[in-house]
Order: structure tokens, then sequence, then C-alpha cells
């Protein structure tokens, strides 16, 4: 007996020292977590999550759990109806009424509708939240609280966790018009994007240098426009091309399988048609909407076109509502990106309809001064033919108002003058932004200097794959980054910021692993900025809670870089 004894010490010491501990030290941080490291929850194979076999989300999230926590821990929990005592419980609450006998329904902000709370006690774990949203933000918590060990059980230290994100609008760009990228690493993409809490895919889909999406009303404009004839292979002074024709678009059912897959891990898609300005590849197809009338080429190499869109010619406007219509029909984001960035204006001061439409307008140029300029290689401030910009975007968010959807746009179309509800796309800085906000318009907040991740991340530029190198954005710089900065923002000025956004472009990054590269660990940076309050920032312990992140990442085949700076 006392032999027995004595091997089921033995026994119960080597479980526990085989069983590994989880660890809420995550990125992005929670706004609270209350942690009793002196009691513990284990979980073992074959427990169960319970959810709400009725609700199809709900059961979509379980299943990610289960997934998750078996590629993690290698352990194989079960699912089960809501109604079994499980250890592992999913559960959606009514939010609190106002008054006990208000029959209001609640209205959650944008904030609380992600929202959860988890809790971990003797019975197990609860997560529960109003809105599957909250739930699928919960699970992705505890997925990244789990070790990466294989077929062990897992220790839970007793916790409470309460956690809402700072800003609604929580984006990444990916630049698919200089390279494309296949609709298979577009979901590992948003799969990366959804463990660090983001919420905004904003989809860059037209380029001078390729047109990627599908228009069934007009085929060539995809078939043709998505071929550029070569590419530039050296510095752009030097001007070396490879001669390899390069190519690829996305049909209208490989978008809409984009939308659902994101949408399946509460990503909405915000798709990009950037005009008037980088449509070369439109032009390549349709010279008659240019100013000089062509033959225009799909760009073969990088930097600011000066062929645009003719401002004057009334198929301009025909073309780009027949184009936003489809976009419309495909892509349901409350919001359509319009670009409107780096459109220089030399061929509009000389075309003749251009010239014709500002005077039926009567727009004449005004000598102020505007923050937020025409662009690189424009003019600046308010001249007549950025007030054509104007028009144009007034057309097109009147069209698209019709259809229910909202305008962004990159910072330059507040040159011209803002429309009316226009949301800006801060880039050249945050005075752009800054400038919009006072006009009581919403922002997005994508300071170049901060949030530009083709940007190399490591001073040494020899340690990197080549990218766009005058600056570099490095985790720690994009890490500072604090977008309501109260000397300059009042506070109703402050809450037009929706949020903050990190683009990556893609004129140096031609390949899946080089993209992923740029993207990590600088999404973990960057989620910090988009979902903690500042009291919580701190760059140092950010960089103590990555290496459990990064074992996450090598599990899930994420490519990174591994030098932080
Ligand atoms: C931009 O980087 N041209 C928006
Ligand atoms: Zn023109």
């Amino acid at each position: 007996m006392k032999k027995l004894g004595i091997i089921i010490l033995m026994c119960a010491a080597a479980c526990s020292a085989w069983a590994q501990r989880a660890s809420y030290n995550i990125i992005p941080l929670p706004k609270e977590v209350k942690t009793d490291t002196t009691q513990f929850f284990t979980l073992a194979n074959g427990m169960g999550i319970a959810f709400d076999e009725g609700n199809e989300e709900s059961t979509r999230i379980a299943r990610f759990l289960q997934q998750w926590v078996k590629e993690a821990t290698g352990l194989e929990l079960q699912l089960t109806a809501a109604d079994k005592k499980s250890p592992v419980r999913l559960t959606l609450i009514a939010p609190a009424k106002q008054g006990k006998k208000s029959k209001q329904p609640v209205e959650l902000t944008e904030q609380q509708k992600e929202s959860y709370t988890l809790t971990v006690n003797k019975e197990g774990v609860l997560i529960s939240a109003y809105e599957p949203a909250g739930l699928f933000r919960a699970t992705q918590t505890l997925r990244k609280s789990l070790p990466i060990a294989k077929g062990q059980s897992v220790e839970l230290p007793f916790v409470q966790i309460t956690d809402q994100p700072r800003f609604t609008y929580r984006g990444v760009l990916l630049d698919c018009g200089r390279h494309f990228f296949s609709v298979e690493f577009i979901k590992q993409f948003l799969d990366a994007m959804a463990l660090h809490g983001c919420n905004q895919f904003h989809w860059h889909l037209t380029e001078d240098q390729g047109w990627r999406f599908e228009v069934k009303a007009y085929p060539d404009l995809a078939k043709k426009g998505s071929v550029r004839e070569k590419s530039i292979i050296a510095p752009s002074k030097v001007r070396l091309y490879d001669n390899i024709p390069y190519g690829g678009y996305y049909t209208q059912d490989e978008c809409r399988e984009v939308v659902k897959y994101a949408a399946e891990r509460y990503i909405n898609v915000v798709p990009e048609i950037d005009m008037p300005g980088h449509m070369q590849s439109a032009l390549h197809v349709f010279p008659n909407l240019g100013c000089t009338g062509g033959p225009y080429p799909v760009a073969p190499h990088w930097g600011v076109m000066r062929e645009v869109l003719c401002g004057g010619n009334p198929e301009t406007l025909n073309f780009l509502k027949t184009v936003f219509g489809e976009l419309c029909d495909v892509f349901p984001s409350p919001f359509i990106h319009i670009g409107g960035d780096e459109c220089p204006k030399e061929r509009w001061q000389k075309c003749p309809k251009c010239q014709a439409k500002i005077k039926e307008l009567g727009l004449a140029s005004e000598n102020v001064k505007v923050d937020g300029d025409g662009g690189r290689g424009s003019q600046d401030g308010r001249s007549a033919e950025n007030k054509l910009q104007t028009y144009i975007n007034h057309e097109i968010e009147q069209f698209l108002a019709s259809r229910g959807r909202s305008l962004i746009g990159w910072d330059e179309i507040l040159a011209g003058g803002l429309t009316e509800n226009a949301i800006v796309m801060s880039w050249r800085g945050t005075k752009g932004g800054i400038a919009a906000a006072k006009q009581n318009h919403r922002v997005i907040m994508s300071p170049n200097v901060f949030a530009y991740i083709d940007h190399p991340q490591l001073k040494d530029l020899s340690k990197s794959p080549r990218t766009t190198d005058s600056y570099v954005v490095s985790c720690s710089k994009m890490y500072s980054f604090e977008p309501l900065v109260p000397e300059e923002l009042t506070k109703e000025e402050g809450d037009c910021i929706l949020g903050v956004q990190a683009n990556l472009w893609t004129e140096h990054v031609a390949y899946p692993e080089h993209a992923l590269y740029q993207l990590l660990p600088r999404l973990g940076a960057m989620s910090e900025v988009q979902w903690c309050n500042p009291e919580q920032k701190d760059f140092e312990n950010w960089k103590a809670r990555l290496p459990q992140l990064k074992k996450l990442y090598d599990r899930m085949g994420l490519i990174y870089c591994n030098e932080i700076e």
C-alpha cells in the first residue's frame, strides 16, 4: 500500500512537471487582467466546449477554439451543447438595461460589440460577450495565452479578463496592385490580422501597374489591365526591366470568398479603387479616358504617373459609377475607398475638356493654404484643378450614398475641399487628419513615418530584404504612435478619429514570405496602438511579451523579423 502511495505521488509529480502553464501576457494586452497565479484550472484531453448550437456564429467560433487549442497544445476538446455542463463555455449575454423597467433595446457602442469577459476559475473557462464578435476576440485571447506544447494538460491560472478595443477601426492595407497575391495568401494575411485583433482589411485593388478587380461590364479591364509587359528590376533612375509579363486579378467570386473568410473572422473588407490618379492600367484598356488619348502601357515601373483619368470627359464619371457599382455589389463594406492620392494635374491644366469643365462648374483657383496639398508632383492648395477632383469625389460620394456607403479618401482630398461626408485617411503625417477632424470629418490615421510597413524595420539595411528604404519604421517607432494628442485635438475632434491603419505597399514586396516579414512582428506593435489605452502602453513590457507570440507565429507558419529595434 505504501509502495502504491509513493508511485501515485511520483506520478502526480511527473504529471504536474509535464503540465504546461498558460500566461495572459499577450499582445495586444487586454484592458484589464486580474490573475491569481496560486490557483489553476487544468485543461485536459476530451474536455467539452459548450456553445449555443442554435447560433451559427457561436458554433463556428467554438470550432475555431477547438482547432486552436489543438494547434497550440495538441489537446482534443469536444464540442458539446450549451445545456451540458462543460469546463469551457461560450455564452452570449444580453446587455443590462438602463433602468429596470426600461423596454428600450440597449444600443451597444461599436467597442461594446467587440467586448468580452474571460473567466478562469475552479469550474473552468467561461467566455461571455454581447455579440459573436466579442466571443471571437475572446477566443483569440485564450489561444494566445496557451503554451505552445504538444499532448499535455495545460494549467490555466485563475483569471478575470475584461476587454474591449480602444478604436473601432483597426486596419491593415495590402497593395495587390504592384504585386498580385493569391487568395490563399490573403486568407493567411487575414488570419494574421485576426490574431492581432484587427478588424478592417483595406484591399488596394487597382494601380498604375495592374488592375486586379474583375468588372463584368468591362471584361477587358481586368483581362488586359492586370498585365504589365515587364517590371523594373533596378532602382528607378537606372530603369532596367526583366522583360517578363506579370499579371493576375481577382474574379468577383474570389472577392466574395475573401469577404466571407474575413467576415468569419470579424474583419470588414474595405476595397479601394484608386482614382483619378494611379489609373494607368485602366487607361491602357480605355485610352479615351485619358486627357491625351494615349496609348498608355500598364506601368512597368514605380512612382507617380502624370497620366490620370480626364476630369472633363463625361465618360470618366460613367466609367467610375459602373466600376464602383460592381464594387458595391461584391463588397458589403460600409466604407468604400476611392483613393484620391498623388494625382498630378499637369494634364488637366492643358486639357481642353478639363478646362471646359472647370469653366462650366465655375471653379476658380483660390490662394488658400490647405493642410493636405495636391500630392507628389501636383498642385498645392485650392486650385481649380484640385476643385475639379473634389467635383468628381462629390459625384462618387452621391453615388455611393445611394448604395448606403460612405467614401474614404487619402488626405489629398482635402486640397480641393472635402465633400460632405468624406472620411479622410491621413498618410502624409497626421496634419491632414487633424485638419479633417477640425472640420468635423471622420479620420483614419495612417501616417507614413509610423505606419508604413513597406519600409524597413531595422536600421542596418543589409539585415533585411530590399524595400522602400527612405526611412526606417522600427517596432518602437510604430509603437510610439499616439493618434490623440490633446494639444492638437479637442475631445470632440478626437472623437472623429475612428482608428489607425498600417499600410503594406508592395513595389518591392513580390512574395508572400516577404510580405509576412514586413508585417510581423510590427503588426504586434501596431495592435497595441489600435487596441490598448495609452496608459497601458510600455514598449519594454511589449518586448517581454513578444516571445510567447512568436512561438505561435512559428506554429502557424508565419514568417517574421526576428530582431526588434
Ligand atoms: C499613398 O501612400 N500614396 C497613399
Ligand atoms: Zn482632361
